[in-house]
């Protein structure tokens, strides 16, 4: 579903060049859940933000599909994203004057779907994961375990192929990290292409393979 060929990612700052990647390469096959690990700085989000085209790599080549999508307009990579991915992020993202169904049904309408049936889609996406009651409230008003929730909902609202989770626990206690866990279990099971960055091996235990970062480097690859 996505290989990546060679990837490195290089930031300049002000003359000095930082190393944040450097020839990476590994496949992703539909359905699988991976996880991403290493040490605080290694590399890890840069990695997913390039998985999820929310940034380019400095060199490389991406194929999604079995098509090079390495050096696509900004339009037609937003356009791949908000029809392919769905993302969660360790500091949910939630836009803070939307309420829980609205954010839920924002990724929708870039896709084009009509009022009546973005929020039908949210409305159902929100009572699976247990938030009927919170429609209407704005993140403020929820718990960090909830709003976990309405994004993992979010992330849903366009049927995505592959899910990119950075931390997603990594900002809540652990029973609720634990619902969030039980969630993505969940989805993976129905299908969906999970990629979870976590520092958690018991996490790491929960995928079928685990991908070590250190140093902006694949360090190992550990299959189960
Ligand atoms: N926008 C940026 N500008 C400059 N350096 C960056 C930027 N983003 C990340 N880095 C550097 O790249 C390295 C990897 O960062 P990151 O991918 O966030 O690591 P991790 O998610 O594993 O903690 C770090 O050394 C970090 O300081
Ligand atoms: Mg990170």
């Amino acid at each position: 579903m996505i290989r990546l060929e060679n990837i490195a990612k290089k930031y300049d700052l002000g003359g000095t060049n930082v190393s944040a990647l450097d020839d990476i390469s590994f496949t992703i096959e539909q359905g699988e859940f991976v996880a991403i690990m290493g040490p605080s700085g290694s590399g890890k989000s840069t990695l997913m933000n390039i998985l999820g085209i929310l940034d380019n790599a400095s060199s490389g080549a991406y194929f999604l599909e079995g098509h090079n999508i390495t050096s696509l307009p900004d339009k037609e990579q937003a356009r791949i994203r908000n029809r392919h991915f769905g993302f969660i992020f360790q500091s949910f993202n939630l836009f803070p004057e939307l309420s829980a169904i609205e954010n839920v049904m924002l990724p929708m309408s870039y896709a084009g779907i009509g009022f009546a049936e973005r929020k039908q889609r949210a409305a159902e996406l929100l009572d699976r994961v247990e938030l009927s009651h919170r429609m209407t409230h704005l993140p403020t008003m929820l718990s960090g375990g909830e709003q976990q929730r309405v994004a993992i909902a979010r992330a849903l609202s366009n049927q995505p192929n592959l899910i990119l989770a950075d931390e997603p626990t990594g900002n809540l206690p652990t029973d609720k990290g634990q619902e969030i866990l039980d969630i993505l279990t969940e989805l993976h099971r129905s299908g969906t292409t999970i990629v979870m960055v976590t520092h958690n091996d018991a996490q790491g235990d929960m995928a079928q393979r685990v991908i070590n970062i250190q140093d902006g480097l694949l360090h190992s690859e550990v299959r189960r």
